[in-house]
């Protein structure tokens, strides 16, 4: 069992607190969602996480021992990956190479690289992806592949920000679905950072809520459905969501 954790984390743009004083845990199978109206400041938790921001104060814990300051690639050796909002794959490159350049990255050897890519395509159930070049992908499949990528050599947690954007309800569905299975086939910890509220209420075990940098509400998803504090955080931006608040959240 395996804990990643947020402690008083704050971040300050010259002037603009992007956060305040976050704290956060994530254990080994759990899915934590993150969710927040536009510009609360999870993607950058997420940064911060992942060695992509450094904090302006507070730490970030693995298993009790400090990541603050590491640089991105360190973080993602030590077991903590992630997805970027908007993909990022190597677009004219074949599938295959993507995962496998992240083996390589991660120290594998070419042979193993490509072995743990290809059984990594087929654990998804995207085998029959693997030669095509990955900016000719439909959305869907792209962000995929992007996951596969990231649980290349097994990480302990894997960070979402926004997959399932822009997916249809079916699409996002067998997401959730991707979404369990990395939690419980492989002991990931996962945390899902989405603006459909109703995908994370299905699929979180726990949520956390930030409004304007700050942590408003912690609990499990009958507690976040019910909070007063949430549904006017919510307010005015139902069309974020992807879903009408009142669904989303009665
Ligand atoms: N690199 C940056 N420089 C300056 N301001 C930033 C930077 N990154 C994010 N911000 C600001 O920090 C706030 C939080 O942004 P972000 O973490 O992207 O929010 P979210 O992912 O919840 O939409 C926003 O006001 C955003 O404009
Ligand atoms: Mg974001």
């Amino acid at each position: 069992m395996s804990e990643l954790s947020a402690d008083g984390v704050s971040v300050a743009f010259a002037g603009l607190k992007a956060l305040s004083e976050v704290s956060l845990q994530l254990r080994s199978g759990q899915i934590l969602g993150l969710i927040g109206p536009n510009g609360a400041g999870k993607t950058t938790l997420v940064n911060v996480l992942t060695g992509f921001q450094a904090p302006t104060s507070g730490a970030v814990l693995l298993d009790g021992a400090s990541l603050t300051g590491l640089a991105a690639h360190e973080v993602r050796r030590r077991g903590v990956a992630r997805t970027f909002q908007g993909g990022r794959l190597f677009r004219d490159l074949p599938v295959i190479d993507n995962l496998e350049v992240t083996g390589l990255g991660l120290g594998l050897s070419r042979a193993a690289a490509i072995r743990e890519a290809g059984e990594m395509l087929d654990w998804i159930g995207i085998s029959a992806l693997a030669d095509r070049i990955a900016g000719t992908l439909p959305y869907t499949d792209e962000r995929r592949v992007a996951i596969g990528r990231a649980l290349m050599r097994a990480p302990d947690f894997l960070l979402l920000d926004e997959p399932a954007a822009g997916m249809s309800p079916q699409e996002a569905r067998d997401l959730s679905d991707l979404i369990r299975r990395i939690a419980r086939e492989r002991g990931c910890g996962v945390l899902l950072i989405e603006h459909n509220v109703g995908l994370v209420l299905g699929v979180c075990d726990h949520i956390v809520v930030l409004d304007s940098g700050a942590v408003i509400e912690t609990g499990p998803p009958a507690a976040i459905r019910a909070s007063e504090r949430v549904r006017h955080a919510y307010m005015g931006t139902a069309a974020d969501t992807g879903l009408p608040v009142q669904e989303a959240l009665v």
